[in-house]
């Protein structure tokens, strides 16, 4: 698959009182064409700020950037002005986020902010654009979309409003699209058919996506690889079916079981003991360590390497799973 985005070695650090936090420590992330690649942690772990990093929206300072390369549709970004940035945000790369509230402008029409996208990258003429607009909320399965684009965001309803968000980030055809917990701030149903539709829109576009969120169950209904996270590294990569059926880092195991099943009467779930460590007093060795029921004298010693576990897999723990059991 041709990538469209490869990353490497990126680190991001941000000064504080509390001391340095190490946010993001040296991660590679590679998304094909047309491809989508969920990244997956829990909080505080590094996924937006990975994912804001290849936008470039980290400001730095005052954080410290440090990458090798982001080479995104066969040229290294890492150096662009904010110029050049600009005219690739929108156009070539662009951005969902998870509230819509406060990524839509309050007192312009809905209809209007999609126009703008059109005339500024497409420069359409405003009967064109909104011609435009109309047929990319139609699209997107708004309702009466000609006379929706009318609305302002707050006379749209939550899972709407996120709709309108997609028809933005989809306006331009970009190469690859960014959603950072899309869908958290709506109901299950909803969630779910804003998911199908953002599915849907990416395979009819062609679009590669990088999707963010902390839930698992999001990532197996629309992911085709996997990145999990924890506290800042990627522990574990793999095609998202070999995920599921034998995942090999006892943190993503950990997701897992935190995942509720439909099918669970009480929808009960279990959670990871312990919590992640603080970013700014992160333990020796593995980080997970000190949650791990499998660790070592090793593990508290040593920071495992991310090494290759299987055909595009990788994990970084001294003691993964395997198809044979426990090495
Ligand atoms: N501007 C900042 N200044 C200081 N620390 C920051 C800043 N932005 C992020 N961090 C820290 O960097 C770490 C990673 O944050 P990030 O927002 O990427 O986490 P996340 O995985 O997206 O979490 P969530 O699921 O809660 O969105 C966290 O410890 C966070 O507190
Ligand atoms: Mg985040």
């Amino acid at each position: 698959m041709e990538p469209i985005l490869k990353l490497r070695n990126l680190k991001v650090v941000f000064p504080t009182n509390f001391g340095l936090i190490r946010a993001v420590e040296s991660v590679d992330l590679d998304i094909g064409d047309r491809e989508c690649v969920a990244l997956v942690g829990e909080s505080g772990c590094g996924k937006s700020v990975t994912s804001q990093s290849v936008m470039r929206l980290i400001e730095s300072p005052p954080a410290v950037t440090r990458v090798d390369a982001i080479e995104f549709a066969g040229r290294d970004i890492k150096d662009y002005g904010p110029k050049q940035m600009q005219e690739i945000r929108g156009k070539e790369m662009s951005m969902i986020f998870q509230d819509a509230m406060t990524s839509l402008n309050p007192v312009m029409t809905v209809g209007n902010q999609i126009d703008e996208m059109y005339r500024r990258h497409q420069g359409d003429s405003k009967k064109a654009a909104r011609q435009k607009t109309v047929r990319a909320l139609e699209l997107i399965g708004l309702p009466e979309p000609t006379a929706r684009a009318n609305s302002f965001p707050h006379e749209l309803s939550g899972g709407m409003r996120q709709r309108v968000l997609l028809a933005m980030a989809f306006a331009c055809m970009p190469k690859l699209i960014i959603a950072d917990e899309p869908t958290t701030a709506l109901d299950v149903t909803i969630q779910a058919q804003v998911l199908k539709t953002l599915r849907g829109m990416q395979r009819g576009c062609g679009t590669s996506l990088l999707l963010v969120t902390h839930d698992l169950s999001v990532v197996a209904s629309i992911a085709d690889t996997v990145y999990v996270m924890y506290s800042g590294k990627i522990v574990e990569k793999a095609p998202v079916k070999d995920l599921f059926t034998a995942p090999q880092h006892p943190y993503t195991v950990g997701l897992m079981a935190a995942v509720p099943r439909l099918t669970d009467e009480k929808r009960k779930f279990t959670q990871i003991p312990g919590a992640v460590p603080h970013p700014a007093r992160k333990p020796s060795g593995c980080y997970f360590h000190p949650r791990c029921d499998y660790a070592t004298a090793e593990c508290k010693k040593e920071m495992p390497p991310l090494v290759k576990s299987g055909a595009d897999r990788e994990v970084r723990c001294f003691h993964p799973l395997t198809a044979g059991g426990r090495q």
